[in-house]
């Protein structure tokens, strides 16, 4: 598979929701073997970017639960597990079994030659809040 059809395969994952947000620039992908994760800055968002034999894959870095980096985890059976406490997030939803209703958002994916672009997705109801709380808990 080349990487035009990469992209379009984790863009019809992420279910082509974002029509009308723009692409921007997430990294490149002479950066990423297959298997690896790596975080980058998108607009201000910490977004972890990951290569699978299947294409590359966006989510939020920062996991719900208590604010680790999803980029220092690894990927199992579908599964983005946070290097911190293990929860895992699916990467084709961003819907986390451990925890229902916590959720990481699901970014569009494309490349463009060696530059590798996301559409941002508005953060899900079970994203993390600034003071790392999730949405389901009291401050
Ligand atoms: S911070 Fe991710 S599971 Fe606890």
């Amino acid at each position: 598979m080349n990487p035009a059809q990469d992209a379009s395969a984790a863009s019809a994952r992420a279910g082509g929701a974002h029509a009308g947000v723009q692409w921007l620039r997430a990294g490149r992908t002479s950066d990423f073997e297959v298997g690896t994760l790596g975080a980058s800055v998108v607009a201000g968002r910490r977004v972890c970017i990951g290569r699978l034999d299947s294409g590359f894959f966006a989510v939020d870095d920062t996991c719900p639960h208590a604010g680790g980096s999803l980029a220092g985890g690894i990927v199992q059976a579908g599964q983005l597990i946070c290097p911190l406490h293990a929860w895992g997030f699916d990467i084709g939803t961003g819907a986390c079994d451990d925890a229902p209703g916590c959720a990481v958002a699901v970014h569009e994916v494309r490349t463009v030659g060696d530059e590798i672009q996301v559409r941002l997705a508005p953060p899900p109801p079970g994203a993390a809040r600034p003071d790392g709380a999730h949405a389901g808990e009291t401050a």
